[in-house]
């Protein structure tokens, strides 16, 4: 190794080794906000054939290059493969083959179209499909596409000598940590992380993800460890069960017994609404969980509404229109597809209802299903509306426990 890098590589095993980068700063990922930042790994493989494996986000050239040269001079690296296209992964790739000159640059068939999109330059690009087989000497790269998950010229390599696979954006998850495996990191933290992966990146194509998952069982790889591009990586057959078991999970998208209430409020007449229906939904036997939208991210609510078995979304009529927070929230959950969701919808309302019209529009682009008429109420709820709302709750409750037994 050479020492005189400021940013040095980390061996995972025989012939690989941790060259990317960790972005502690990250804010947010479009529109996915990212608190605990995120690493962008990329992968040196030092076979007969030295190979990258992916690269990293643009502004994080430098450090990828530095670990690289802190186990092998960059000229030397033979082959660039490149597993998905997003710019996270391939940001500063010309810039690297540039500097490297590698023999071959390996992508999809969609990620040579995409590769060539994003950068309009000759880059020696070859397309692999799914079967076909990279020789590098003592070891071999086996490809699979897993198109959708992300993108969909996203694939997955094997390294059988090591028993790798390098996942790209599946399996992975947006924290920033040098605890590079995810034995070294704690559980509950992995658990929220990978869950909000999911629910903000993947969630949309999760039968595409079901079929990849399925597809990669069947191969019943000898693996000894799963390597996505962001986070930490899992070693050890109890680790990487745990994280298939965890996809099995949000492909399935199962109703919970958890029910969202999302609502924001400008005189506290919906917050005071989204209360009372909370205290129906506990009274049916399901897990009320409420989220004002005045402080909870979109992304966070993402993560919840995709662990639940019900929605119910509130909001005032701010001039003609719902709260802003409430048609961000929605226009971004409508974009990730949840699936499977027991509804309702509330709010109340000074001298016009427009509001509470496009707040309907929402529940059906979200294809809520909605269990009573919206209970809409003017300026400030009565005891009576507050009893009402309780009614509207249990009535979620009560739908979602049914469903959550099925
Ligand atoms: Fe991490 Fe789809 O990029």
């Amino acid at each position: 190794m050479n020492q005189n890098q400021p940013f040095q590589a980390r061996q995972i095993s025989d012939r690989v080794h941790w060259v990317g980068a960790i972005d502690w700063a990250l804010p947010e990922f479009h529109g996915y906000r990212t608190e605990r930042g995120t690493t962008y790994n990329a992968f040196l493989v030092m076979a007969d054939k030295i190979t990258l494996i992916d690269t990293v986000k643009k502004p994080f050239l430098e450090e990828a290059m530095s670990r690289i040269a802190s186990v092998v001079d960059p000229q030397k690296i033979d082959y660039i493969v490149s597993n998905h296209s997003e710019m996270d992964h391939s940001g500063c790739l010309p810039e690297m083959a540039a500097r490297i000159q590698p023999e071959q640059i390996f992508a999809s068939p969609n990620g040579v179209r995409a590769l060539s999109a994003h950068f309009h330059r000759e880059l020696s690009l070859t397309a692999v499909k799914t079967g076909d087989r990279l020789d590098l000497g003592n070891a071999s790269l086996q490809f699979v596409e897993t198109r959708m998950i992300h993108w969909p010229d996203s694939m997955v390599s094997f390294l059988d000598s090591d028993g790798i696979l390098f996942s790209q954006d599946a399996f992975g998850m947006h924290l920033a940590t040098s605890r590079l495996f995810a034995d070294q990191n704690e559980r509950s933290v992995l658990q929220w992380q990978a869950e909000k992966y999911y629910a903000n990146i993947v969630l949309p194509y999760s039968p595409m993800v079901g079929r990849a998952l399925a597809a990669i069982e069947e191969m019943n790889l000898p693996l000894q460890i799963l390597a996505p591009d962001h986070g930490p990586l899992w070693r050890g057959s109890e680790d990487i069960a745990w994280i298939f078991e965890q996809y099995r999970r949000f492909v399935a998208q199962r109703p919970t017994a958890k029910v969202v209430i999302a609502y924001d409020t400008m005189w506290h007449s919906s917050e005071a609404m989204a209360n009372a229906i909370a205290e129906g939904v506990e009274r049916a036997g399901a897990e009320p969980r409420v989220l004002s939208l005045h402080s909870t991210h979109r992304s966070d609510l993402a993560t919840e509404v995709m662990n639940s078995g019900g929605l119910v979304i509130g909001s005032p009529t701010l001039n003609s229109s719902i709260f802003p927070s409430l048609a961000d929230a929605l226009t971004y959950l409508k974009g990730l597809n949840p699936r499977n969701l027991t509804g309702a919808l509330f709010g109340s309302y000074g001298w016009n209802r427009k509001g509470m019209g496009e707040l309907q529009e929402f529940a059906g682009k979200l294809d809520l299903q909605l269990v009573d008429e919206p209970l809409f109420v003017n300026y400030v709820p009565t005891d009576a509306d507050l009893c009402q709302c309780v009614g509207l709750g249990e009535k979620v409750g009560r739908e979602v426990v049914r469903r959550h037994a099925e």
